[in-house]
């Protein structure tokens, strides 16, 4: 069951118009121009640090997760304190991530983050203020939803680890190795859809499942042009790995 919001001509306008902007980035993204997202490999060497960028990135969600929150806190159910701890744990994992595990090499321009930083304020905002209504009782679905929510997180931080660890004895970039990356070009990002279909069990609104599926299209045609520039980089890239799901795609 799918909670959808009351259909008012904001709501209507808001969910269509978020899904639009997100196949627009999508669209726009993978043939790298109007509004494509220029960091890491993709960076054009303009910008500010990317540790910088990053964690105003992913700072700004969690302040706006609380904001809209904030009524309902002091007497918000079980359900809606799970949903909103997941929302800030996985925001909270990204900035701790950022500080402290990676290391990067390149920089984000200010549009990108400005962007980036807007639309997952969008979302986090969005789930906290949708999250007034829940589903009417931990279900099995709520609970395999936090299963997976763990699971996912878990999965990222392993993948994010071992990217880091190719740079320990030297810079650049270099043929991932270990965990899921035997399969697939970027499991990283396949564990992140696994920990946000968890906040979408768990939430179960209509909002949070288009944000899944945007999220979904981007990371698969960012897989697709990381997977690409690997083969051109990388003559010996090896040539059975899949782009983001195992053995699938
Ligand atoms: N929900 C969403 O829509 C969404 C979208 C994008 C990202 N994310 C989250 O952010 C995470 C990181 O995404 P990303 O696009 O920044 O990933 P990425 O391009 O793979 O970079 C992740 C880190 O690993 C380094 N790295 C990547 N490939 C490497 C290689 N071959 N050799 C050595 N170091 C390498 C990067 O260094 P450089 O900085 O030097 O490139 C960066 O520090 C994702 O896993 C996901 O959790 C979420």
């Amino acid at each position: 069951m799918l909670i959808s919001p009351p259909w008012t001509l904001f709501n209507i306008i808001f969910h269509i118009g978020f899904a639009a902007t997100g196949a627009f980035i999508i669209y726009s993204d993978y043939y790298d121009k109007w509004a494509a997202l220029h960091y890491s490999k993709f960076s054009k060497g303009a910008g500010i640090p990317t540790r910088l960028g990053l964690f105003v990135i992913y700072f700004l969600p969690i302040v706006a997760a609380t904001i809209f929150a904030w009524s309902y806190l002091p007497v918000a159910s079980l359900i809606q304190w799970v949903v909103y701890s997941a929302v800030i744990l996985h925001f909270t994992k990204r900035v701790l991530e950022t500080l402290f595990l990676h290391k990067f090499s390149g920089t984000v321009d200010i549009k990108t983050a400005a962007m980036i930083t807007t639309i997952y304020s969008i979302i986090a905002g969005a789930i906290s203020y949708f999250n007034k209504q829940t589903i009417p009782a931990m279900d099995f679905w709520f609970y395999t939803g936090t299963v997976i929510f763990i699971i996912g997180e878990l999965g990222s931080f392993y993948h994010h680890k071992l990217l880091v660890d190719l740079r320990k004895e030297r810079d650049g970039y270099h043929i991932p190795q270990g965990g899921l990356f035997k399969y697939v070009t970027c499991p990283h990002y396949f564990f992140e859809l696994v920990a946000w279909f968890g906040i979408v069990l768990l939430s179960r609104h209509l909002f949070t499942l288009i944000a899944f599926l945007v999220a979904a299209a981007y990371l698969t045609a960012r897989s697709i042009r990381t997977h690409q520039w690997y083969h051109q980089r990388f003559p010996d890239y090896p040539a059975d790995r899949k782009y983001i799901v195992p053995f699938l795609f």
